[in-house]
């Protein structure tokens, strides 16, 4: 009799139960629970293969650390200096990395255009989404110079490397090609279209989206093909078939942004080759993303009056200096109790900082609706910027203009002292560089810094009152 075998799995966290069950134990959430089923008969045995006959199967054997040469991982430079920033430095070969990201925010798009960029490379793009001709429409979207990469690359080896493109979602199918063609780097789009045939459940379901990227690891490591895989993202900004895909993946990477604004941002949440607390940025335009190799440019206003409420802070994303634009709104509460709202920041952090001005300083904000805004769509974590969220709170709340060539950072206590933060030289640097003329740091910071080095007029303190008494008596 044919076996088969079924199992139920939650569809939010992908926990597995041989039995029904009402509430997972692992996330607590409720009827989440469905039935798949997970091999077919007589396909145990070829469970997570990749390729389409298992003759050929390279067998690893255990080998001393030692000998282990590290001159191993290479790197591909792409042409997109924002996407090798983020992977700690290029694509590491045989890696497998996972883009997320809201339907529409950019990821085909992004990948697409890497692909198409990597013209002298052999890149295999497989859609289980979108036709040939979406494909192709995209790319004359596009306008990537890839066409020139290509004649130049086009003596040595003819007519072989560009961007192909495959549509089809039998990963069986995608193999047999792969085979042939042999490609340098592969691309899928998406994770979530793809079928394996040893696993019966539909596809998007999370049996079959966790074998599919088995396979694609095992292809991966055995083959040394960097393969990109797109991941759909559910509403809770979760990537759908979820959890269990970051621990099968290398690298993980965020694609974010407001679909409203233009400005996108590429994070790297799990990296097995490189830090996480890398940012790209990039910009959507009509002809595809532009790389944004000077954020602070776009993260400043241009303005040409002087509003109060705006403070500029010196802040880091991973080891980049940015400087980022705070406005606050500070207004006398006409009904009920004050309203408080940060985009962009956390609003527990703003909570306290307004206590400690309304303890410290005085300042009587118990009454005031207060609200804040991080310019660009950025989230900020970093505690640099408190200094600059604190001055703008005032000069909205006395309506008194800062000027705009100053920049500031330090993290505030609970005392209202001004507390040192890291990388200091690397923030001031960078404000000096976009033309600041002043940035107040705290003094406590002052022994890791060379002020010798600097134009720029540098100010420490180790208080808030200080800084309140010089910008706004
Ligand atoms: P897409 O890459 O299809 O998103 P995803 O794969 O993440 O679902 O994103 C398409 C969006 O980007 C769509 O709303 C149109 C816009 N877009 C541009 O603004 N400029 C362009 O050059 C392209 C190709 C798309
Ligand atoms: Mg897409």
């Amino acid at each position: 009799m044919a076996k088969v075998s079924s199992s139920y799995f939650c569809q939010s966290c992908g926990y597995q139960s041989a039995k029904w069950l009402g509430k997972c134990p692992s996330c607590s959430s409720w009827s989440t629970f469905v039935e798949e089923i997970v091999q077919k008969e007589n396909a145990a045995s070829k469970k997570g293969e990749w390729r389409a006959s298992s003759s050929t199967k390279i067998s690893a054997k255990p080998r001393p650390i030692s000998e282990i040469n590290p001159l191993n991982e290479q790197r591909l430079i792409t042409p997109d200096q924002e996407l090798n920033r983020v992977l700690g430095g290029g694509i590491v070969a045989g890696s497998l990395i996972l883009i997320g990201g809201e339907p529409g925010i950019g990821k085909s798009t992004l990948l697409l255009q890497i692909a198409l960029q990597l013209a002298s490379y052999k890149v295999l793009y497989i859609s289980g989404e979108e036709s040939d001709q979406q494909i192709k429409m995209r790319a004359e979207r596009l306008k990537v110079d890839g066409k020139r990469l290509l004649e130049e690359f086009s003596e040595e080896n003819p007519q072989k490397t560009g961007c192909y493109v495959l549509t089809e979602t039998s990963t069986q199918n995608i193999f047999k090609q792969i085979e042939i063609f042999q490609p340098d780097i592969l691309v899928v789009d998406s994770i979530q279209t793809m079928q394996s045939s040893f696993i019966e459940s539909g596809a998007g379901s999370i049996s079959q989206v966790r074998e599919c990227t088995s396979e694609f690891m095992k292809f991966a490591k055995e083959s040394g093909t960097p393969v990109f895989l797109v991941g759909h993202i559910t509403k809770d900004g979760t990537i759908a078939g979820p959890k269990v895909l970051e621990h099968i993946v290398d690298t993980v990477l965020q694609f974010e942004g407001d679909r409203h604004l233009v400005y996108r941002i590429l994070r790297a949440t799990k990296n097995r080759f490189g830090s996480t607390s890398e940012l790209g940025i990039y910009e959507m335009l009509g002809d595809g993303l532009r790389e944004v190799s000077n954020p602070s440019e776009i993260l400043l206003t241009q303005r040409d009056e002087a509003i109060s409420g705006i403070a500029i802070g010196a802040t880091l994303e991973g080891n980049r200096p940015l400087l980022i634009e705070i406005q606050s709104l500070v207004s006398l509460t006409s009904y009920g109790n004050p309203q408080r709202s940060a985009t962009g920041y956390d609003k527990q952090r703003m909570n306290m900082l307004l206590a400690v001005l309304e303890k410290r300083g005085g300042y009587k904000l118990g009454t005031q609706d207060v609200f804040l805004n991080i310019t660009g769509g950025l989230k900020i974590e970093d505690p640099a910027i408190d200094l600059a969220v604190c001055v703008s709170v005032i000069s909205s709340y006395e309506d008194i203009v800062v000027s705009n060539s100053k920049a500031f950072c330090a993290e505030v206590g609970l005392g209202g002292e001004l507390r040192a933060v890291n990388k200091t030289e690397n923030r001031i640097s960078e404000a000096e560089k976009l033309g600041f003329k002043e940035i107040y740091i705290s003094k406590y910071a002052l022994k890791s810094v060379n002020i010798q080095n600097f134009n720029i007029k540098i100010k420490a303190f180790a208080k808030l009152d200080e800084v309140f008494l010089e910008l706004f008596v």
